[in-house]
């Protein structure tokens, strides 16, 4: 993160509730099995951006300060200032929990992930299927599930726990719409991209963003703003990623490079190149499995803009995301600093 004065770090701002969350891993992952303990802390430990526990963290400030009625889940007045009095700004238990509810559910998705991708490094360290072997890994992401549905149910919110239970069903919708390449073709369409994009990337911040608004005990209009910028957001996150997937390397990425075409997976710049090389389309029914597949692909791409195309498109999200926002929640830090993850999301190297 550079930048000039008026722009701040929104990692930073929420630096003290994320080594607060680390702490709390601890307890949440701790089970009486060394093995199945290190593999399901590893990535735990092992610490990436934490890019959705701070979406969530930011999101529940902004919320909150925006927020007149704010309740805690016992009903109680959590600030008693009355609304004329700028109080502090705060967050609830609840909502730190969801942070941490968040990271679980994601990490417990990259260690099947990692599995069905067969990746052998992330984050620039082995993966817990490298080290561990796939059965451990599918396993220890069960058990990683398991841990964050009992935290869920903790929160003694129904809504809650329907929203991030209907995430593991999107994770695992996705990820199937992904590896199967359907009978109708489908799979070409940018719209059917997106769609699978949403459930297995935007639909866990657009939820967990839409849940600590709900924790708040906000008006319905804001819970809808909290979803729609999750969406947004991960959207655009996702998009840069399938862009990063070609144009990064593996040393920055901290992951293998070309991994979706190499999987047979279609991304954005290859359907973008596709508009104008429709040979791409037999290339993609083989899973690019003939020797020149790839590397004509890739020309393909670089001939019709197709990276260009995706940010393009990332940049749009980026700007939905950040109208929402802009338009409904009170002008804060908090507000601030979203506004500025949207950037970086567009922005990232990694
Ligand atoms: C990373 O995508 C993977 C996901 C966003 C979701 C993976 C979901 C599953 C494996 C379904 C099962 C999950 C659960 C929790 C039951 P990617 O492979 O495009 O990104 P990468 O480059 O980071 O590997
Ligand atoms: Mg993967
Ligand atoms: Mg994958």
């Amino acid at each position: 993160f550079s930048h000039n004065m008026n722009s701040l770090n929104p990692f930073k701002l929420v630096a003290e509730e994320l080594s607060g969350i680390a702490k709390s891993f601890e307890e949440a992952v701790a089970v009486n099995h060394p093995v199945l303990q290190r593999a399901a802390s590893y990535f735990l430990n092992i610490t990436g951006k934490r890019f959705r526990p701070t979406v969530v963290i930011l999101m529940a400030y902004a919320v909150n300060a925006s927020n007149s009625n704010l309740m805690d889940s016992t009903n109680s007045r959590v600030s008693h200032e009355s609304p004329s009095v700028k109080s502090s700004p705060h967050i609830l238990p609840s909502q730190l929990k969801l942070a941490e509810i968040t990271e679980l559910i994601h990490v417990a998705s990259l260690l099947h992930d990692d599995v069905i991708d067969v990746a052998d490094t992330r984050r620039g360290v082995k993966s817990v299927n490298a080290l561990f072997g796939n059965q451990l890994s599918v396993l220890a992401g069960d058990f990683l599930l398991s841990r964050a549905s009992v935290s869920l149910a903790r929160l003694r919110n129904c809504d809650v726990v329907e929203m991030l239970s209907t995430v593991i069903e999107h994770l695992v919708h996705g990820e199937v719409l992904q590896m199967t390449v359907d009978e109708g073709n489908s799979n070409d369409k940018l719209e059917v991209y997106l769609q699978k994009t949403f459930l297995k990337t935007a639909s866990l911040i657009a939820n967990s963003c839409q849940a600590v608004a709900l924790l708040s005990n906000c008006p319905k209009e804001i819970v809808k703003v909290a979803f729609e910028y999750g969406r947004h957001l991960g959207l655009a996150y996702q998009l840069m990623d399938d862009a990063l997937d070609f144009t990064g390397s593996s040393t920055s990425l901290g992951k293998p490079a070309l991994a979706d075409i190499h999987q047979g997976t279609l991304t954005a710049p290859v359907l973008f190149a596709m508009e104008q090389y429709p040979e791409i389309r037999d290339y993609a029914k083989r899973r690019f499995q003939r020797p020149d597949d790839i590397s004509k692909t890739l020309l393909a791409i670089e001939n019709s803009k197709g990276i260009e195309r995706t940010v393009d498109l990332a940049k749009e999200h980026c700007y939905l995301a950040k109208e929402g926002i802009q338009q409904t929640l009170q002008d804060t830090s908090y507000r601030q600093a979203l506004l500025e993850m949207a950037d970086f999301v567009v922005t990232r190297k990694q």
